[in-house]
């Protein structure tokens, strides 16, 4: 199962790659101005699924273009095709392809691909993670003032910007810095390699997060809500940490809590 779910990612990868600049549709999610889909994100999507369902049609899928089907399986593909679109759309290359295997109700399995930089993230629960096939791990990084950390914002932030300002201010004040990637499934990988110390955001999809974690968990890392209490991948807040700089990080994330909007 992990030699398909690289397949499928490395195929849409690869399409990804060829793509760039190559748009021709781009469609406002709901009527929302900042939440953009293209041909491309679904023709990606339809790609991985396609492959998957060759070897396991009985299997289920929740993919962030073609949503979820009927419950029948105890194994469910999680899958973003492209993660990162208005970075793509821009011709940023920073975006990945993100697929994760969720089996009654873990998460055992999960790649992301950066097609950009051709690395590949792999994880197995219990086995480890790897960046294209050498180990890797959580940062030693002991103090938050010492730590590059990372966060993502929902497409909506310009019309609802709190409680994530408030957030990125507390943490711009007590990291040593803070970036925003705009592809959750990068941030999440880069915590595992030892980039980033720490990664929060608010308001993620089981697609965006299913392979991370996975991947922060299996490199020796922390996966919790905001408050620190274990989490599954239909939370949508998350804090991954490398255990250190942990409880650092809900100190902040706590002075955040309760902001008003503005
Ligand atoms: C988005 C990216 C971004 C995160 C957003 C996600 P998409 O996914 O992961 O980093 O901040 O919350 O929606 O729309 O590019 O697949
Ligand atoms: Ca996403
Ligand atoms: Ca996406």
């Amino acid at each position: 199962m992990l030699r398909l779910a690289v397949e499928a990612a490395l195929e849409a990868g690869k399409y990804l790659k060829e793509n760039v600049g190559k748009i021709s549709h781009i469609e406002h999610k709901g009527g929302h101005e900042t939440n953009l889909v293209t041909e491309i994100d679904k023709k990606a999507e339809e790609t991985i699924i396609g492959k998957i369902k060759k070897h396991f049609p009985d299997h289920d899928f929740l993919g962030e273009e073609s949503g979820a089907a009927e419950v029948k399986s105890e194994y469910r593909w999680i899958i973003d095709p492209l993660d990162g679109t208005i970075n793509y759309t821009h011709g940023l290359p920073i975006y990945s392809v993100s697929i994760g295997l969720e089996h009654e109700g873990k998460i055992v399995l999960g790649v992301v691909y950066d097609p950009s930089l051709d690395e590949l993230f792999t994880a197995e629960k219990g086995k480890g993670a790897w960046l294209n096939n050498k180990r890797i791990q959580v940062t030693k990084t002991k103090k938050l003032i010492e730590s590059l950390v990372v966060t993502g914002f929902p497409y909506w932030i310009n019309k609802k910007p709190e409680p994530e300002l408030t957030h990125f201010r507390n943490f711009i004040v007590e990291a040593q810095a803070v970036r925003r990637l705009g592809s959750a499934a990068l941030d999440l990988s880069y915590v595992a390699c030892g980039r980033f110390d720490g990664f929060w955001e608010g308001t993620l999809n089981p697609w965006d997060m299913a392979a991370g974690v996975l991947l922060v968990t299996e490199a020796g890392g922390t996966w919790t809500d905001y408050s620190g209490s274990p989490s599954n991948v239909y939370n949508p807040q998350v804090l991954t940490t490398n255990g250190l700089i942990y409880e650092q990080m809900i100190a902040v994330l706590k002075k955040g809590t309760g902001s008003r909007e503005l």
